[in-house]
């Protein structure tokens, strides 16, 4: 739905448990051509695409297909949609190198290690061919007269890529943090050091007012993006405190 102007909002129901799917949350920026922001699982697409539709807005339409991280719940359709609406795909440089190294192991392993089962409501994940991404590097992102800008973000994975619409004072965090915490950092790829110093990072973005997380509910307003910083680094110095770095 219309978040803001030209910023379209996909919310998923959060079930950040791991018991069955997860998907992200989706975001579109409506312009010549769209870029649309995590476009989640696969099995999430059909959906999503109904939703695009719904807004008056049209799927082929969407020029950009960027990937905040690898992680499944934002990435697995990834290919399928750029393939479906014959657009590009982006994701850090960093991130496609970690993809690689190891990273796709979230696609079929389950957080303990052992293998993804047909059982249940456990997904199996479709590993996205990263040959088919553009390198993606941190600084501006000119995109159809458009001024982004990108960043990187490591610490929840090692090359996540946050979204910034200075313009708009609109940001995309990926999974590097939510309302009220921080993104995981006890998973493969994490490192909690360079988490706490994208937080820092991001926090430094003084004109954002609107931020969409990849889970859960969005920030607006100038005074509750501080507000959550806060907590953040709150809950920052208590993981330092205990050692987590
Ligand atoms: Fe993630």
């Amino acid at each position: 739905m219309l978040q803001w102007e030209d910023i379209y909002y996909y919310e998923k129901m959060p079930n950040l448990d791991f018991s069955g799917e997860i998907n992200s949350n989706s975001i579109l920026i409506k312009g010549p051509k769209h870029i649309l922001i995590d476009p989640g699982t696969a099995k999430g697409w059909g959906e999503l695409k109904e939703a695009i539709v719904a807004d008056g807005l049209d799927p082929m339409d969407i020029g950009v297909v960027f990937c905040t991280h690898s992680h499944p719940d934002h990435a697995e359709a990834a290919v399928m949609v750029a393939k479906q609406v014959k657009a590009d795909l982006l994701m850090s440089l960093a991130e496609l190198d970690f993809f690689v190294m190891g990273g796709a192991r979230f696609y079929y392993l389950n957080s303990d290690g052992t293998f993804l089962s047909m059982q249940g409501n456990m997904p199996v994940y479709d590993v996205p061919d990263t040959r088919l991404f553009i390198k993606g590097f941190p600084g501006p992102f000119i995109y159809e007269g458009r001024q982004f800008k990108l960043y990187l973000t490591p610490g929840h994975t090692p090359g996540g890529m946050c979204f910034h619409w200075p313009e708009r004072g609109f940001l995309a965090v990926g999974d590097v943090y939510f309302k009220g915490t921080i993104g995981s950092i006890a998973l493969y790829g994490s490192q909690p050091s360079q988490m706490y110093k994208s937080v820092t990072l991001l926090n430094g973005l003084l004109d954002v007012e609107k931020v969409i997380c990849g889970h859960g509910p969005i920030i607006e307003g100038r005074e509750k993006v501080v507000k959550n910083y806060e907590i953040l680094f709150a809950e920052i110095a208590d993981k330092k405190a205990k050692g987590i770095v």
